[in-house]
């Protein structure tokens, strides 16, 4: 994974890096059962240069946790793409197009049983190009030999505060296949 972070950070495949302070290539466990994918980073990320560390990052920890799953234990984080968009844009599809070849080296490294999506960015982005959020969420998706479950983005939840309550359930699956296909014995407090 460092060799892949090293060359990622050189990565002038796509406008993004020349707007972005840093790559932010992602962050967690390299051998985690559980992949989370999000959008982009956005200006806590560009500015740490790691996911998920601002706002919706933080309410991602708590979802997490309730779910009994650390961050840096359970899981690895990353993007659809790696560089901030100017003033937090959704990717192009061919910014996108150009960054899938980290997230599949990524994914192949760590080698996930299940994928964890947020929101619509990483579900058309990564599995489902005709995909819909509000539809999609809550279902399991075998994709390559993995289970992916789409949920919504924590910064929809933060502007939308109804959206918990899905997220949850979802958050619920995710726990009761982790238990099935990983470790019966995963422990969580709520579920
Ligand atoms: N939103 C994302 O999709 N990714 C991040 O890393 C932070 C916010």
């Amino acid at each position: 994974m460092t060799r892949l972070q090293e060359e990622t950070s050189s990565c002038a495949q796509c406008p993004l890096r020349q707007g972005a302070r840093q790559v932010a290539f992602g962050e967690g466990n390299p051998c985690a059962k559980i992949m989370i994918v999000g959008e982009g980073p956005g200006q806590e990320e560009d500015r740490l240069g790691r996911p998920f560390v601002g706002p919706a990052g933080q309410l991602l920890d708590k979802i997490l946790a309730a779910g009994g799953f650390g961050r840096m234990e359970h899981t690895y984080i990353a993007n659809i793409v790696k560089c901030r968009p100017p003033g937090n844009r959704i990717p192009t599809p061919s910014e996108r197009a150009s960054c899938l070849t980290h997230l599949y080296r990524q994914i192949e490294i760590v080698d996930p049983v299940i994928i964890l999506l947020l929101g619509a960015t990483a579900l058309q982005g990564l599995v489902k190009p005709e995909g819909r959020i509000s539809r999609d969420r809550g279902q399991w998706i075998l994709w390559e030999n993995r289970w992916v479950m789409p949920t919504y983005h924590p910064a929809a939840l933060l502007r939308d505060v109804s959206l918990k309550r899905p997220v949850w359930e979802d958050i619920k699956l995710v726990v009761a296949r982790y238990r099935e296909l990983v470790d019966a014995n995963h422990a969580s407090q709520y579920c």
